[in-house]
């Protein structure tokens, strides 16, 4: 029996926008789906929160300290459904607690610091500790994959996306550019960002337009464009390859299209729009009752993770960073708090 166990349940799962998504709300139903899972207890610092979620899962045990919700009921895996800035005490605290493993919400944490320190304490006490970057589960991604690997478009040679935004969004994009590369690291981080209107989604500073590129150290090319001209990408991921390119949902509104050399036109594809959190739950618990490594590992999450804030120092030194980021913090916040930014 694998007892699982909620942190963080959100007030509102009816009305998701940047003040919260209520995401424990689609976490649940993912372990209730999985045969022998157990849904033991809840934690949010609202009571009443934490109650009902527990009336729509039929959850026994309610708390607002989630740290006597891990003493009493010892789960074996717990959801980290809270903002970003919180992710990292909470995991490690779980993690001291002696939970095995720990599925928590993208993005990894608010500072580059506690991204490495939260996945350095589950590493020391081997706590599986997995990032909830569902997308790749889905049908249209995982066809690309697929043809990608086929040799459909030959040697990949260059991964692109267009986002809202680097960080907040964009965890997934370029998670989902390392899923096409092969989960290899970067090497470089060159980018700009317009960051005019404030923009603040779960507690933390978003920039409305960026521009960035990258190198992995295959020699794969990364290209993000968010915001304002992001159409330049036309598609959310496009994988370029020496011999053609697939789309993964183009700006023509198809879910999937492929156009290889030689081929007179785009070849578009419909997907299945299943239940990503569903997939990417499932493989998280089957990894865990396996000893297996889930391919949400925060091994991969710290590849995608350092981009994002080697993009924010590109913007704060003006110049290109090499890889490994040497910083503590994310650049983005501390311009925003040291008013060398000043979004209206
Ligand atoms: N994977 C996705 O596609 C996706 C989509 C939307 C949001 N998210 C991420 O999900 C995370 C959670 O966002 P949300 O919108 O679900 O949040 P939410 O605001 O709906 O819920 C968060 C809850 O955490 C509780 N909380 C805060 N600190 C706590 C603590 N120390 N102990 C117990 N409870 C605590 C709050 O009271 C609140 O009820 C964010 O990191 C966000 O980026 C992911």
């Amino acid at each position: 029996m694998i007892k699982a166990a909620f942190i963080g349940t959100g007030p509102d799962p009816e009305n998701p926008g940047p003040e919260g998504y209520a995401m424990a709300y689609q976490h649940a139903p993912a372990y209730e789906k999985i045969e022998d899972c157990s849904l033991v207890g809840c934690a949010d610092l609202v009571l009443e929160n934490a109650e009902k979620f527990a009336r729509e899962f039929n959850i026994k045990n309610v708390y607002t300290d989630y740290k006597e919700m891990i003493r009493e009921l010892n789960p074996d895996i717990v959801s980290v459904c809270t903002w970003m800035k919180d992710h990292a005490e909470i995991v490690i605290n779980c993690a001291r607690l002696g939970v095995p493993a720990i599925h928590c919400e993208k993005p990894m944490a608010l500072t580059w610091k506690n991204s490495k320190l939260m996945a350095l304490e589950c590493q020391k006490r081997d706590v599986k500790l997995t990032f909830n970057h569902q997308r790749r589960f889905g049908e249209p991604w995982q066809k690309a994959k697929e043809m990608l690997d086929k040799g459909e478009i030959g040697q990949l040679e260059k991964v692109q996306f267009s986002a809202g935004n680097l960080y907040e969004y964009g965890t997934h994009s370029f998670e989902l550019c390392g899923f096409f590369n092969d989960e290899r690291p970067a090497e470089w981080v060159l980018a700009q960002i317009d960051y005019s209107d404030e923009n603040i989604v779960f507690g933390s500073h978003n920039e409305n337009q960026a521009l960035a590129l990258w190198e992995y150290d295959n020699g794969v090319l990364g290209l993000a464009s968010t915001g304002k001209g992001s159409s330049l990408v036309g598609a959310q991921t496009r994988v370029i390859g020496d011999r053609g390119v697939i789309d993964v949902f183009p700006t023509t509104g198809a879910d999937l299209r492929i156009r290889r050399v030689g081929d007179d036109s785009w070849q578009e594809f419909n997907c299945e729009k299943g239940n990503y959190i569903d997939k990417a739950i499932a493989e998280v618990v089957q990894a865990y009752r396996e000893d297996g490594e889930s391919v949400l590992c925060a091994k991969n999450a710290l590849k995608s993770t350092e981009i994002i804030f080697a993009c924010f120092e590109s913007v704060r030194s003006r110049g290109r960073i090499e890889l490994p980021l040497e910083i503590d913090d994310n650049p983005l916040e501390t311009m925003v708090r040291e008013g060398k930014i000043i979004p209206e």
